[in-house]
Formats: structure tokens, sequence, C-alpha cells
């Protein structure tokens, strides 16, 4: 896509364009303009609020309506603060332990091939076993999971899948009200125990949000860290100077995942924005009730805001790049997806010192869909 991304950052840097699903949005692609539109409050999240009450309480039914994510103020404090206290980088750094041991249990089950998907074999199971266990889910549902998060995945990127979706909903919805009860009778030391009893004392979550806020985690959270794990290495071996360069030098570690987050965004647009009022972007009109969505992967390669933008270099040092986006809505789940990231890369690398792509990097090919931007499969040779 970066190609069509530098073209528009130079001809039409606000441009209003046809969705595949037949609506209009503007598309934001230059660095400037995507920080202001991800922190300026004009631009809101709750598109139920243009609608009529009827259609916006059904809007309200799904799950996946009521959490942070789609939420402004005050709703949105309040839907991101109980959950947040889980995530500070401390509570995280104490999760490195545990995420160390599951990628090298991962990586033991590989020990006698020659040749893996990184992604189906490594990338991807591995955060659905750390969200599940900070969670609470037993380990023998742990597959379930698997199973109802990959459709949801795949339902982002296709949406005729939009039947299978509805059932596996349903299942993962019986699912969390029995798991919720059974917790309530009987808390344990885990997060879902956490916010269910805050909720009894007097605060906060409605049974829905509770639901909201479980699934956005195990979807906000799943496919964007295959794709971190899974990109990164991607572009570690298709340019093995960088590899050779973080071999010899692992204090490289943290800057290589950033410039992984600036350079191959596992996001590669932000969620949804709409203009509460109307409002003027580089010389464009926005319309209240217009669609706008920020091009992070186009923002993070604007030659404006980063020198040689696609030049992929791990020792660039700090980066302002807008993978997780930026204001408000942050990305929660940051610490959580740089510590799975470094461990993943780390171990890897230390396992499988001459890992590298088995196929052609030209035969690669990337998923389908805006959203997000990630590989189909990621074969790799191991030693
Ligand atoms: C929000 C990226 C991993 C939970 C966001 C946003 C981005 C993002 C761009 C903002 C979307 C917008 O403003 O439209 C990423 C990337 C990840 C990652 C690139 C991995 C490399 C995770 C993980 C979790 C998580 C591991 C949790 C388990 C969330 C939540 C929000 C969010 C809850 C909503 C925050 C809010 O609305 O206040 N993420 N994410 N993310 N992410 Fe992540």
């Amino acid at each position: 896509p970066y190609p069509a991304f530098h073209s528009l950052q130079q001809h039409a840097p606000v441009h209003r364009t046809l969705m595949p699903d037949g609506h209009y949005a503007w598309i934001v692609t230059r660095y400037e303009d995507a920080v202001t539109v991800l922190k300026d409050q004009r631009f809101i999240k709750d598109f139920t609020v243009f609608l009529d009450e009827e259609s916006r309480a059904q809007a309200h039914q799904s799950i996946f309506s009521r959490n942070m994510l789609f939420a402004d103020p005050p709703d949105h404090k309040r839907l991101r603060g109980l959950v947040q206290q889980a995530f500070t980088p401390r509570m995280i750094e104490e999760l490195r332990g545990r995420i160390t041991e599951i990628a090298n249990e991962l990586i033991d089950d590989m020990q006698d091939r020659s040749q893996i998907d990184l992604i189906d074999d490594f990338a991807f199971p591995l955060p659905i076993i750390v969200i599940c266990e900070m969670l609470g889910v037993p380990s023998e549902d742990r597959d379930k999971f698997r199973t109802w998060s990959n459709t949801l995945v795949e339902a982002s990127n296709d949406p005729e899948k939009a039947e299978k979706v509805q059932q596996h909903m349903q299942e993962f919805t019986a699912y969390l009200q029995e798991w919720m009860t059974s917790r309530q009778e009987n808390p344990q030391d885990d997060m879902i125990s956490k916010l269910i009893q805050a909720e009894e004392s007097g605060d906060r979550l409605s049974e829905q949000e509770l639901y909201g806020v479980v699934s956005l985690l195990i979807i906000a959270g799943h496919e964007t860290t295959v794709n971190l794990i899974s990109n990164g290495m991607y572009a570690l071996m298709t340019h093995p100077e960088q590899m050779r360069k973080l071999q010899e030098q692992p204090g490289l570690l943290r800057p290589a995942i950033e410039e992984m987050l600036r350079f191959e965004g596992p996001v590669e647009f932000s969620t949804d924005r709409w203009a509460s009022e109307t409002v003027e972007l580089q010389g464009q009109t926005i319309q209240r009730g217009e669609h706008v969505l920020v091009a992070l992967d186009a923002a993070n390669r604007d030659p404006e805001a980063f020198e040689d933008p696609d030049v992929f270099d791990i020792t660039r040092g700090r980066s302002k790049h807008l993978a997780f986006g930026k204001g408000m809505h942050f990305c929660l789940g940051a610490p959580l997806a740089r510590v799975e990231a470094e461990v993943s890369l780390q171990t890897l690398l230390e396992r499988f010192p001459d890992l590298q792509l088995s196929t052609d990097a030209s035969d690669l090919e990337w998923r389908p869909g805006i959203l997000m931007r990630g590989l189909t499969e990621l074969p790799v040779r191991l030693k």
C-alpha cells in the first residue's frame, strides 16, 4: 500500500473515497493530520449518536458495542479505568517470565522440524495463550477461544463470514455468562474475578459492558500481536544486514521492535472516527456525521515526519510512530504487546540463530482487508 499512501500524502492528504462496503470515508495519510484527528475530540467514536432511538438501541445489543474503543467521554474513562490497572508496564513486566516459558514451550514443539509456518506455529498461539492466562480462562478451554478469535479475525477481513460469526458469538457469549457466574461464586486470582468484584463493589461495569471489555481484550490484542511478531520477523529476514546487527547487538532489541511497529505496523487504519460537527482539514470540509479513517501505516512513513521513511533501520532510536494510535484511545495493551514481541524475537533468535525465510519474499501474501496488515503465512527454515 505504501506507494499509494505516498501519492495521497503528496496530492490528496485528506481524501474522500468510496469504501468496499459502498459508503464514503475521508482517508487521512499525513503524520501531522493523523495526530490532529486522533487527538481532536470533535472526531468521535460512538456513531450511534447520529441514529434514531430504535436503531440506537439495536446497535447497542451487539456485545462489542459497549466497550472503550467505541465510547466517548465520559463513558470512555469509566470503561477504560477499571481494566487499565491490570495493564501498567510494571504489572506486565511481571508476566515476562511466564511469557518466556510459553514461547519456549511452543518452540520445543517444533524442535524436530526443519520448516514451520511462523504464524500458525508460533505468532498465532502465543498471544492467545497469554491473554487467556491473564483473564483466567482454563487451559482446556483455550482452543475454543482460539476458534472464536480466529472467526472474528477472518470476519473483519471478509463480510461474507457474518453467519459463522453470529454462531460463534452466541457460543462465546454463552461461555462468558457461565464462566462469569462461576467466578462470581468462586473468585480466583485472575483478571475476570477482579473485574467482576469491582462491579459488585457498587462500581461501574454492567454485565453487557463486562462482555464488551473481555471480547475487546481478546480481539484487539490478538491479530495485532500476531502481526507484530510476524511482520517484524518478516522485516528482519528480508533485511539480513539488520538481522545481523541485532544478533551482534542484542541491546538493539527494543528499538528494533519500535522500528518494526513503524515500518510494517500491524494496524493499517485506525478504527472509525465520525465528525461531530463540521471540521476543516487541509482545505477540505468534513461535514457532521461523515466518516474519517486515519491511515496509521501511511503516517508512519510520512517523509515529513521520518527521514528515509521507506528504509528499515533498527538503529533509529526513539520513535514517535503511531502504530498504537494516539490520544485518549492510545492502545491499552501496548506494554503487553511490546513484552510479547521482545520475548518472541529474543527466544526465536536465540534458539534458531540461522532462521530464514524458506520461500521467495515475493511469494508471500498479505491478508485481504484494509484494517490490519498481516501475512497469510510465513514459511521459515529453522536450521
Ligand atoms: C487500541 C494497536 C495490542 C488492547 C488500539 C489502537 C491501536 C492499537 C492503533 C487505537 C485504535 C484507534 O484509536 O482507532 C495495537 C497494536 C498491538 C496491540 C499494533 C500489537 C502490536 C493490544 C493488546 C491489547 C490491546 C495486546 C490487550 C490485550 C487495546 C484496547 C484498545 C486498543 C483495549 C482500546 C483503547 C481505548 O479505546 O481506550 N490498539 N494494539 N491492544 N488496544 Fe491495542
